[in-house]
């Protein structure tokens, strides 16, 4: 299985939302390989998901808080997201890290409670530019994984990890091609050698219509997440199709 997930971010109110999903409902989806993710603002899931009732498409979550629930003003639970049939959670995305202090500790509880709780998680994890340029990039993703999955009963939990090397969201350069490969070679020989578990490991950071093809064909990238190209229903369909005719 391949996936194609979108993160708007902080974009498309809920009526947008709702046209993007009315005009990608009329594209042909028929492909059965590829899993399509629209993870969209907590107000818009509720909608999102209304219009995919019979539909392949699921959605996903943007972030969540670990605690059940309680006195946590302007966050979301699990049973929230629950409750309207959310079926993924992005865990861990780089912005959450950098504008919200997210600390690899406290992901680690969020994974834990997005899996006991049978969710999905998908959880991002990738280097800085600094971190890259002083020859870090695979000791990061080490405490990245190894803190974020500590202790966590990961091993049917449908886990899929999300490769972002930070300088290269939203920048509309992705990382090279070599890059991509060997980072995602490290974290599959890393995950099979601390965790026994072979999951789906993904790449996000500007990819678009013009660079899925080449980013698509590396060894081991099973999809992607996708920021500002998912925005524009035609430029995420053309990533979809692509990703399809291989
Ligand atoms: P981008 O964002 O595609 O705009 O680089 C990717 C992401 O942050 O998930």
């Amino acid at each position: 299985m391949k996936y194609c997930i979108a993160n708007w971010k902080m974009n498309l109110t809920i009526e947008e939302s709702v046209l993007f999903t009315e005009e990608l409902q009329k594209k042909d989806l028929e492909n059965h390989n590829t899993q399509i993710i629209l993870c969209p603002s907590f107000i818009s899931l509720k909608d999102v998901k209304k219009s995919f009732l019979n539909s392949e498409i699921q959605i996903g979550a943007q972030n969540m808080h670990h605690e059940l629930e309680g006195p946590y003003t302007g966050e979301i639970s699990v049973k929230m997201l629950k409750e309207i049939e959310c079926e993924w959670v992005i865990l861990g995305h780089s912005e959450r890290r950098q504008y919200f202090n997210e600390e690899d500790i406290i992901i680690n509880d969020k994974v834990n409670t997005v899996v006991e709780n049978d969710l999905k998680p998908i959880l991002c994890i990738g280097e800085s530019l600094e971190q890259r340029n002083k020859n870090e990039t695979f000791s990061v993703l080490e405490h990245q994984l190894s803190t974020a999955l500590n202790k966590n009963n990961i091993e049917n939990s449908h886990l899929i990890i999300a490769y972002e090397p930070v300088w290269a969201i939203g920048t509309g350069v992705s990382a090279s091609i070599n890059e991509i490969s060997q980072s995602i070679k490290w974290i599959k020989e890393f995950l099979l050698e601390e965790f026994s578990l072979k999951i789906p490991i993904l790449y996000g950071g500007s990819v678009s219509s013009s660079n899925c093809i080449d980013i698509g064909e590396i060894d081991g990238v099973d999809g992607f997440l996708i920021g500002t190209s998912s925005l524009d229903v035609e430029e995420f369909y053309k990533i979809y199709l692509n990703m399809n005719e291989r």
